[in-house]
Parts: structure tokens; sequence; C-alpha cells
């Protein structure tokens, strides 16, 4: 019989992809709170309308996964968090304290096609202010990404963070005469320009009306670098982000503009400086989502990043954080079925200090166990054998030296703390 496999772009997560992932959210949750962020989540299954609201055809209709509950309801695997939290907001936003300033990791569905960097299934982390409206408020939520780069070794020259300005799109858009009932239109044609070729975006770019000289005037206006120089939004962003040295991480990009649909203002990527793995984040400003969900009205500006794209970068970089899949500290070995029990009762002391002990549960050939420890990354071995019970000692082997030591039973403890370099658990 053959093993059932994994839904198609889902991933196993075995203890070592574990502790990436728990690795990953330390670093986020440090990054956020350093911040003042404050830890949410919504539920991973929200009604089909939600999205409806604003994040974009290609996200509701071709990548959510919906279905219908047992009742006949339309449900959706949430393919993104913008929504729900927009909707968190609105049902309280009398009683938030403001500026809301929420983050949060958790898992996400889009049915895409499973390459490198795209799964179906992902990991987000989430961060959000709401309530503020000014481009201090952007740089805000741009600073905490290229700090938590600089947290985790992703220099400038590995990453770099794309900036534009979708009120900018829209003024350079009126100045070439093209001036859309819908702009949001004109902002999909722009976000899929580099993901198409030429001619099928020429094709694109007729469709939604524009005529030969409106495209080629939008291929000019993809190359001006300058233009945010005349646009305050974007020169106070990139003054703050200067002033909070963090510049270097930083471009403008006229060619960014996302692709949902919500966003109305500042807007920003981040990829790998190659430009050969897909974004490894995106966010921006998005003024009126709260109200399109039934909210009062409020400004707000967030990103997300996803797991997958990172740990990419990571590898390539070569920083792959080297990560423990065993947390244990100590090993205590069994001797023979006559010391069983006092192995058993050093490991509940050694946990009762504090530390993280493994116990050997069968009397195998000491060598064996030792290198199960060495194998497993556990520093240190406290053993009790018959000759250690008559004398009231332990046997401390400390496998990262190969030094072995025989101290009295009441210095055990103490001993595996200097050992290990840690203060004692409170
Ligand atoms: P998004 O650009 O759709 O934005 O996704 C953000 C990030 O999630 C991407 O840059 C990517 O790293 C990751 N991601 C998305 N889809 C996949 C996938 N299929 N496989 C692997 N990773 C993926 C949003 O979701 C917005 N809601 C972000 C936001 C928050 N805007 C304001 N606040």
């Amino acid at each position: 019989m053959s093993v059932i496999q994994t839904v198609k772009g889902t991933r196993d997560f075995y203890p070592t992809e574990m502790a990436f992932r728990t690795w990953l959210y330390s670093r986020i949750r440090a990054a956020s709170e350093a911040f003042g962020y404050q830890e949410m989540d919504a539920p991973f299954l929200e009604p089909f309308e939600l999205y409806a609201a604003k994040s974009g055809e290609e996200l509701v209709k071709e990548q959510a996964f919906v279905f219908p509950d047992r009742g006949g309801e339309l449900l959706t695997l949430r393919p993104e968090l913008t929504p729900s939290l927009a909707r968190m907001v609105a049902m309280r936003a009398a009683s938030l304290p403001r500026p809301i300033r929420w983050w949060s990791f958790g898992p996400f569905w889009r049915y895409e096609r499973p390459q490198r960097g795209r799964t179906r299934e992902f990991f987000q982390w989430n961060i959000d202010m709401i309530g503020i409206t000014s481009a201090a408020a952007d740089a805000e939520l741009a600073a905490i990404a290229a700090t938590f780069f600089q947290s985790i070794g992703l220099q400038p020259e590995q990453v770099q963070i794309r900036v534009n300005n979708r009120e900018l799109v829209e003024q350079r858009l009126e100045s070439i005469g093209i001036r859309a009932a819908d702009p949001t239109l004109i902002f999909r044609l722009l976000d899929r320009r580099e993901r198409l070729s030429d001619s099928k975006w020429f094709q694109e770019a007729e469709a939604v009306g524009l005529d030969e000289a409106q495209i080629s005037g939008i291929d000019a206006l993809l190359k001006d670098v300058e233009a945010w120089r005349q646009f305050d939004p974007l020169r106070i962003f990139f003054e703050m982000i200067d002033s909070m040295e963090l510049g270097a991480y930083f471009l403008y990009d006229p060619t960014i503009v996302r692709g949902l649909d919500y966003y109305t203002g500042t807007v920003f990527e981040a990829r790998d400086a190659g430009g050969e793995l897909r974004a490894l984040l995106g966010g921006g400003r998005y003024d009126s989502l709260i109200a399109d969900v039934g909210g009062q009205s409020l400004p707000a500006v967030g990103f997300a990043m996803g797991d997958v794209v990172l740990g990419l970068l990571l590898e390539r970089a070569g920083i792959y954080p080297e990560l423990r899949a065993n947390p244990s500290e100590v090993l205590v070995p069994s001797f023979d079925d006559d010391t069983i029990s006092a192995s058993l009762r050093l490991s509940r002391e050694l946990r009762d200090a504090g530390f993280k002990v493994e116990w050997y549960p069968t009397p195998d050939r000491l060598g064996k166990q030792f290198k199960y420890a060495d194998g497993q990354g556990i520093p240190l071995v406290a053993l009790i054998g018959p000759e250690e019970l008559t004398q009231e000692q332990v046997t401390i082997k400390d496998l990262r030296t190969g030094e072995q030591l025989s101290v009295p039973r009441r210095e055990v403890a103490e001993t595996l703390r200097e050992r290990l370099g840690t203060q004692p658990a409170s």
C-alpha cells in the first residue's frame, strides 16, 4: 500500500522545518514588538463575501479556496488577512485605542500553480497600523520591514524594498491623458507589465481601451525614476526612512503598483536583489477598505511577508539559521535495570531545576546512548550508574569538548548550569 500524499502545494513540517517556522515566528515577534505592535489573529475560515469587497479579481475568483459548508453557506479559506483585519477594526472602531498597531503570523491558502517560492498553503507575517494617514505611518511600516531584514542578516545588497504611490501613478497617467473611470483596471494592467510578454501586455492594454500613444506614454512613465521628487508623500517618506538610517534598503520604482485592488496610496514590495524570486513581502496604504467592509472610514497601512520566499532567500544568501530541532540540554542515560529509578529521579530533579532533560529509555550500551545524544546536538550527559549511586555522585560528560567529571549529587545542577552558561529558570 502506498502512503497517502499531501494535498498539492502543502508542506509537512517535520521537526527540522518546524524549527525554522518557530524561529521565524520568534524573529517576527521581536521585530513587531520592538515597534510596539500587538499580536492578534482572525479566523482561518471566512464568508466568501468578505473578499468580494475589494481584494481583487484574481485573488477572489481564481485563487481563493471556496466551498459550501454542509448547510450550503459559501466559505473561504483565508487567502489573506487584510479583509478580516478590516472587519475586526470596523466592528470595534469606537472602542479601540488609536493608532491601532497589530501584527500576526499564521497560515493562508491560495490556489496557485505550485512552483519555486509559491505554494498553496503558506504562512504570512501581517503587520498594520490603522487610524493614521501620513507619510510617517507609511515610513514606519516600511522601516519595520527593513529592520526585520537587518535583524536576520539580510543586507541591502541582498534585498531591496521598492516603493511607489498609486496617487502619483494616477496623476502621471492623467498628465498623459489617461483618466480611467475605474483606475483599478489600469493598476491591474501596470501590475502585470513585468509578468506578461510585450505582445500579451499590449493586447491587454488595448482591451482596457488604451490607444497606441497612451501605451507608449505608459512605457515612458514606467522608466522615469525621478518622479517621486516632486511628490510630497514620497519625498517625506524617503526623508523619514533616511532619518532612521535605513535608506540603503529602499528605492523608488515607478513600476510597482501591487496586485490588490484596495491600495490607495504608497505601495511597496521587497524583492531579492537579483530579482529572481517572487516578492518577499508586499503592502501599502489602504484608506477605504474599512469603510468598504461596512465600518466607519479609517485610514490604514500595512504589509505581509510570506515564509516560503524568505526561506529560499536565506538559503541562497548562505544565512539560513542553524537550528536544532531537539530542545534537550541534558541526556540522562539508562545504565541498567537497577539504576533506572535513580536516573528517573535525577531527570525529574533536573527538570525541576529548569533544565530541558531527555531520559534515554533503554539500557543500551553507553557508547550508543552518547552517540545518540551527540547526533541530536544534546551538549551534556548526566549519568548515574551503580558506582555513582553508592558514592552519591553523578558523572557529567560534556559532549562538545569530551570532558568528563564526577560531581557530588547536590552540585549537579550548578555544574550543568555553568557548562550551559545559563541562569536558573525561575
Ligand atoms: P500579497 O502581496 O498578496 O499581499 O502577499 C504578501 C506576501 O505573501 C507575498 O509577497 C509572498 O511572500 C506571500 N505569498 C503570497 N502568496 C503566496 C503563495 N501562493 N505562496 C507563497 N507565498 C505567498 C497581501 O496578502 C496583503 N494582504 C498584504 C497587506 C497587509 N497589505 C496591507 N496589509
